[in-house]
């Protein structure tokens, strides 16, 4: 079996981890904590979305956050944006990739972004098409490539679907997301297969929630498919508020250990990452969610 030497992690936590969080989590601790993840060796770090205030609050200071960040050289910033409302605000703030985001589920398309899955394909046409013509790198997720909260099992032709349909706009790489954290390895292994008809597998990142304890089997599932790009979650942070019931990402910590242990490169500190978990967790007032944090700090404890 051939794992890749190196992997590529995209900590999603100031995103996706924090969206969810119902009391307001102030601007200047989501900077410091962009700053702690950078400084763990991070190269990319998905900020923030510009989407509706109304919709997702706690991202209402997306502006702020992003004018916040002291810009490390090497480091990529990504930002979320369903539309070209979005896109219009974002570009003021520089990002270096924008995130359209798309599923495999028409019942979630409705619930998360207020359109059909063809209706977002056409919002999200000019937003790539914008963003490629300010040299922005254009990413695509795709929620509920395994499960949908609303729909239920999701076949993999419907991940091949939304694939092509985000192909055809432009979009240069896409997530495979398990949006509720349902799916096991073989389900996720259909999944990948499926983006794989559409996307190399430098292009394709896996985006795993934790719902079931399911994400690092589902990330060596795909790591032995050669995918080498991962979004994970600071100190397990999250999920998403239109997925009731889904819990954070994967932790970082916990990719992070397992790829250590196997000798696959991260260039992450796996030490300043945890310090950086548990700043997070401690403004949160509650532990990190993540193992290997957890271990590592009793260990520390003595
Ligand atoms: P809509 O209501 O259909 O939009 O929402 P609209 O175009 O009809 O506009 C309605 C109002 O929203 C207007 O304001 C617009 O100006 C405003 P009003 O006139 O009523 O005062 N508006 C905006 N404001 C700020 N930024 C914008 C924007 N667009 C419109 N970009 C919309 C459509 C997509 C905006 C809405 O449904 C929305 O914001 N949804 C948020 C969805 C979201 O953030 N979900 C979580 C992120 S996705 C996720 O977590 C999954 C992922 O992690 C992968 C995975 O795990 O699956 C990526
Ligand atoms: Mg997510």
């Amino acid at each position: 079996m051939k794992y890749p030497s190196k992997v590529k992690i995209v900590d999603v936590g100031p995103r996706d981890g924090l969206q969810n969080e119902k009391a307001p989590v102030p601007a200047s601790v989501k900077i410091e904590l962009v700053h702690r993840l950078q400084d763990a060796g991070l190269t990319e770090i998905e900020v923030t979305s510009f989407v509706s205030p109304k919709w997702v609050p706690q991202m209402a200071d997306a502006a702020d956050v992003m004018a916040g960040i002291t810009r490390k050289p090497g480091v990529r910033y990504s930002v979320l944006t369903p539309n070209m409302k979005g896109f219009e605000a974002a570009v003021l703030s520089k990002p270096d990739e924008i995130v359209v985001f798309a599923a495999a589920s028409e019942a979630f398309s409705q619930r998360n972004i207020n359109c059909s899955i063809e209706e977002s394909i056409e919002r999200f046409r000019p937003v790539a098409e914008a963003a490629r013509a300010s040299n922005i790198h254009v990413r695509g997720a795709i929620s509920c490539a395994v499960g949908c909260p609303y729909e239920g099992e999701i076949a993999p032709e419907r991940v091949a679907m939304v694939a092509r349909l985000l192909k055809e706009i432009g979009v240069q790489h896409i997530g495979v997301a398990d949006t509720i954290g349902v799916g096991t390895p073989v389900k996720v292994e259909r999944a990948m297969e499926a983006a794989l008809q559409h996307y190399g597998v430098d292009d394709i990142s896996g985006h795993f929630h934790d719902t079931y304890g399911q994400a690092l089997g589902n990330t060596l599932a795909s790591l032995q498919m050669g995918i080498w790009q991962y979004d994970t979650s600071s100190a397990g942070l999250g999920g998403c508020p239109y997925a009731k019931g889904a819990t954070g990402n994967v932790a970082t910590e916990d990719v992070v250990y397992m790829l250590q242990g196997m000798g696959i490169e991260t260039g992450i500190d796996l030490d300043k990452l945890i310090d950086a978990g548990k700043f997070i967790s401690d403004f949160l007032e509650r532990k990190p969610n993540s193992r290997a944090s957890t271990a590592l700090l009793n260990k520390r404890a003595g």
